[in-house]
């Protein structure tokens, strides 16, 4: 049984996840228990559908799957509030950046883990998740969790999390970075700002669109819209430079990487 789920922590990415489930019909909501001092508007409207917001601890014993959504700094701390009240065969799917398994199992009473990876497009049923248990039945757990939310990545090894949240974990912050420059880009030569946002925002709807619905690769409908000697080829000589997008990413990459390291303490 993967239900009653309890969320422990509902802000950003706990309220994407309650949200996508609703979109998906994935689970009854009376089936999800959430704990938050400060629930998000998707954890009170998940409240208004069913789901129980706040109950006493007595309740949370039967929870089967519990989902560890605070931010990576306070889980020892949610760990140590709820450890004891929970049932000893609850699975920890924890989605908290950088925290090893292993010491959330300590922290659980040696509880099976599960660690998931996804992102804030989980809301609207285009999330993708990294997953990662040890235990087969967990990550068999974590993945009835978050097929419903989008795209589930398995991955072979638990280290590679910490670069799998440098891609798709914070990768949608990278676009919507690029997605600004594009616009501030646009006025910058010369279009009226509202004009620059439209286009730039529509662009970056259709190109992401496109690649999906063709299924070619990036670099297949990069050369597409390429000609030799033309206007993309100019910005792209610029862009693709030495120090451009791929140094620039790399770098970028590489720091959100270790930051997952440094998180996991
Ligand atoms: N946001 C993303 O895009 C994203 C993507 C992938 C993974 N994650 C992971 O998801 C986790 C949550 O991130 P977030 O951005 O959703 O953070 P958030 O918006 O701060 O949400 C966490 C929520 O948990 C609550 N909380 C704190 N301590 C608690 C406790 N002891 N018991 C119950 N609830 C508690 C917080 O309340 P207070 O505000 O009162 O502290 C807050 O409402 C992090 O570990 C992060 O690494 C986030």
């Amino acid at each position: 049984m993967i239900t009653p789920i309890l969320m422990l922590g509902a802000g950003r990415m706990g309220g994407a996840i309650l949200e996508g489930w609703d979109r998906a019909g994935a689970f009854d909501a009376r089936d999800i228990l959430i704990l938050d001092p400060n629930p998000s508007d998707a954890a009170r409207r998940a409240q208004g559908r069913g789901a129980r917001l706040n109950p006493p601890d007595a309740d949370l014993a039967a929870a089967q799957t519990v989902i560890l959504a605070v931010k990576p700094q306070k889980w020892l701390e949610a760990a140590g509030q709820y450890a004891a009240v929970l049932s000893p065969e609850a699975v920890i799917v924890s989605i908290a950046a950088g925290v090893p398994s292993q010491a959330i199992a300590r922290a659980f009473g040696g509880r099976a883990v599960a660690r998931a990876m996804p992102n804030t497009a989980a809301a609207i049923n285009r999330g993708v998740t990294s997953l990662y248990a040890d235990d087969p039945a967990a990550r068999a757990r974590a993945r009835t969790l978050f097929e419903p939310l989008g795209t589930a990545v398995d991955l072979g090894d638990e280290a590679l999390i910490h670069a799998a949240t440098a891609i798709s974990g914070s990768g949608p912050a990278y676009l919507y970075a690029f997605i600004e420059a594009l616009e501030a880009a646009g006025a910058g030569i010369g279009l009226p700002r509202a004009d620059a946002e439209r286009l730039a925002r529509a662009t970056a709807i259709g190109a992401a669109a496109l690649l999906e619905a063709t299924g070619e690769e990036p670099a297949e409908l990069r050369r597409q819209v390429t000609s030799p000697a033309g206007t993309t080829e100019a910005a792209l000589n610029v862009l693709l430079g030495e120090h451009g997008l791929p140094s620039l990413l790399r770098e970028a990459a590489a720091a959100a990487q270790r930051r997952s390291k440094e998180l996991g303490g």
